[in-house]
């Protein structure tokens, strides 16, 4: 009996540290010492041995299942920590590989000249408002002093929407929602999309603007023409000359278009500029007083100038972009270069 006991005991424990993963270590738990194991077979036949030897042999038995369990649970832990040194081994990461950089968008650039165009003017107090793209008939033309009729009105091609209801052709509108809303001092830019039936190269039918308007007491143009020249000397650089030519808008008087000295050729004379050394970059005046007596001031006590400009213009000069559809088409290789 002691011998059976003895090899029992081999065969286990060469089962044990044989076993290549935990469920073999199992199988071979429940065939040495499971309740019908051959250890439990053995004390089953205990009752044949003579009582002297009894608890000689019980105490062996017990002997041996302690010796037992204590190999199979040694051998759970090394198959376990073997597991993990296999899969951290699978799974190591080479680090020599170069790292994949995330994709970075960039700001289109009809925003960065948007961007710049609004530091400038807040940076001399100006609020940015805005103001509705669909507009009726009488902000767009009525109140800016464009009656029914008037040749005025061809100067913007419009989309009605309605009899009364039309996509802004420009965003001097904003002027007269913000008058009406408050009482002056007025400081204000309003950016925004406007609407135009027209496309060329230099023409989109929808495009932005940035208006801007100031009223207050003693305004006068000379106002005007400094904060303008300011302006284009912040945008386009300290040396940009600036040079007012006398135009017409219904919503101003005196008005003017404003030309700055060629940004490419700086006043030289080059293709950008058609020789002239001047590029086009606004319109501007001083509020017709009939304009601020619609919106209930008194042109007697108030005056005040206002200006507005294609900001794809604008960023066509600054970025030598020869065609405005290039700014819609979203084209990435146009797009990333910015
Ligand atoms: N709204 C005019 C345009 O679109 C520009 C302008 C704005 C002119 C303000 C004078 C004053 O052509």
């Amino acid at each position: 009996m002691k011998t059976q006991i003895e090899s029992l005991k081999e065969r286990a424990l060469a089962a044990c540290n044989g076993a290549s993963d935990v469920q073999a270590l199992q199988e071979a738990r429940v065939k040495f010492l499971g309740k019908k194991g051959e250890l439990t077979a053995l004390l089953r036949n205990m009752g044949n041995l003579p009582p002297e030897e009894r608890p000689l042999v019980g105490k062996l038995v017990n002997e041996v299942r302690d010796q037992l369990e204590q190999a199979w649970k040694q051998k759970e832990t090394d198959l376990a920590a073997s597991k993990l040194q296999a899969q951290l081994e699978a799974e190591t990461l080479d680090i020599t590989l170069p790292g994949r950089k995330p994709r970075k968008g960039t700001y289109h650039p009809l925003t960065l000249v948007l961007n710049e165009i609004k530091s400038v003017f807040i940076s001399m107090g100006y609020q940015v408002v805005e103001g509705p793209e669909i507009e009726s008939d009488y902000y767009n033309f009525e109140a800016l002093n464009i009656p029914k009729d008037h040749p005025a009105r061809d100067m913007q091609d419009t989309f009605y929407l309605t009899e009364h209801l039309l996509l802004r052709s420009q965003t001097s509108p904003v002027q007269i929602r913000t008058m009406e809303r408050q009482q002056p001092p007025v400081r204000i830019i309003a950016p925004g999309k406007v609407y135009r039936s027209d496309a060329d190269v230099t023409h989109s039918p929808m495009f932005h603007q940035v208006e801007g308007l100031l009223v207050d007491k003693g305004i006068t143009m000379a106002d005007l023409k400094g904060t303008l020249q300011l302006f284009a000397e912040k945008l386009f650089g300290p040396d940009t000359k600036t040079r007012f030519r006398p135009s017409y808008f219904p919503f101003t008087e005196p008005s003017a278009e404003v030309d700055v000295s060629c940004i490419i050729c700086k006043g030289q004379g080059c293709r950008v500029c058609s020789d002239t050394g001047w590029l086009e970059i606004l319109g501007c005046g001083m509020v017709d007083p009939r304009v601020l007596a619609g919106v209930g001031y008194d042109p007697e006590e108030v005056s005040g100038f206002a200006f507005g400009m294609g900001i794809e213009r604008i960023a066509m000069l600054k970025y030598g972009i020869n065609d405005i559809r290039l700014f819609f088409e979203n084209d990435l290789r146009f797009l990333k270069q910015f």
